[in-house]
């Protein structure tokens, strides 16, 4: 039988940043969450470039948490007069916030305003599995993943053009970063495949190019001198190539 889920709490820092408590570690870069989500993972993966013209266009994201990567990548989309036909954001997330919390945090961002009011409203029951939410009359959909990424993920039966590596520190949710995990990733990809990530820790590298993934350190965001900008290659290619990669051409 499945675990019942354990939804997360919102706590603040002094200085308002939204804090896990569970894993002692904040939910986004001080520097601002509207502003890493797009440098690092819209700009980290080429992104609105890469969806204009196409009928549809699909993101996976470890670690949905406040769902400020998801409405800014919703924004983005929104306001991009060539975007997709069509956007399909999947994301697991193992604590996920109630509604009321969610509409809470997102007072600190008020271009979001529009956006979170029509998210918490179409907000599902915080039980195990996949739920799906329509959103701009089904031209955007999110595929809410909730469960621990570690189990779930072998269920999900996708093929996405960009992924999105958001978990806590590396040092504190190993999980989330794990080979097992980044062996998940590696099935649902297609050649063409991207990936950003603020992180940069040896680790994950390592766990990325064993499954396949060729990595380049670019420059990071707020303060921050790098992150990982990558490209799906194949086991065999990504393993020898460590670290060799250029940086990604889309960029
Ligand atoms: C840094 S936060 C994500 C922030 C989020 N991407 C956003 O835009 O607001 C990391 C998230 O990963 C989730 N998480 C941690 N371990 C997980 C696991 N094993 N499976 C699924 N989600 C996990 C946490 O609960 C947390 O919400």
């Amino acid at each position: 039988m499945t675990a019942p889920l354990v939804p997360a709490r919102l706590e603040l820092a002094p200085d308002g940043t939204p804090v896990s408590e569970r894993y002692g570690d904040v939910y986004h870069s001080i520097a601002g969450g509207h502003a890493q989500a797009r440098h690092v993972f819209l700009g980290g993966n080429g992104l609105p470039v890469r969806w204009r013209g196409r009928a549809s266009f699909s993101l996976f994201e470890t670690g949905f948490g406040l769902g400020l990567n998801f409405m800014a990548t919703w924004l983005a989309w929104r306001s991009d007069p060539q975007r997709s036909g069509r956007l399909e954001f999947i994301s697991v997330e193992k604590h996920p916030f109630s509604a009321a919390d969610l509409a809470q945090a997102h007072l600190a961002w008020p271009e979001f305003a529009p956006l979170s009011t029509v998210l918490c409203a179409a907000w599902p029951e915080l039980v195990p599995g996949e739920h799906r939410v329509d959103l701009d009359e089904g031209r955007v959909v999110l595929r809410l993943l909730f469960g621990d990424a570690c189990e779930i993920m072998a269920s999900l039966d996708a093929s996405v053009d960009a992924i999105y590596l958001d978990g806590f520190s590396p040092a504190k949710n190993p999980e989330l970063w794990s080979p097992a995990v980044c062996r998940q990733l590696a099935r649902l990809v297609h050649p063409e495949t991207t990936l950003a990530t603020w992180s940069v820790a040896g680790s994950v590298r390592r766990a990325l190019a064993a499954a396949g993934f060729e990595v380049a350190r670019c420059p990071g965001f707020a303060g921050k001198r790098q992150m990982l900008s990558g490209r799906y290659v194949g086991s065999d290619s990504a393993a020898g190539r460590q670290e060799r990669a250029r940086p990604a051409d889309f960029r």
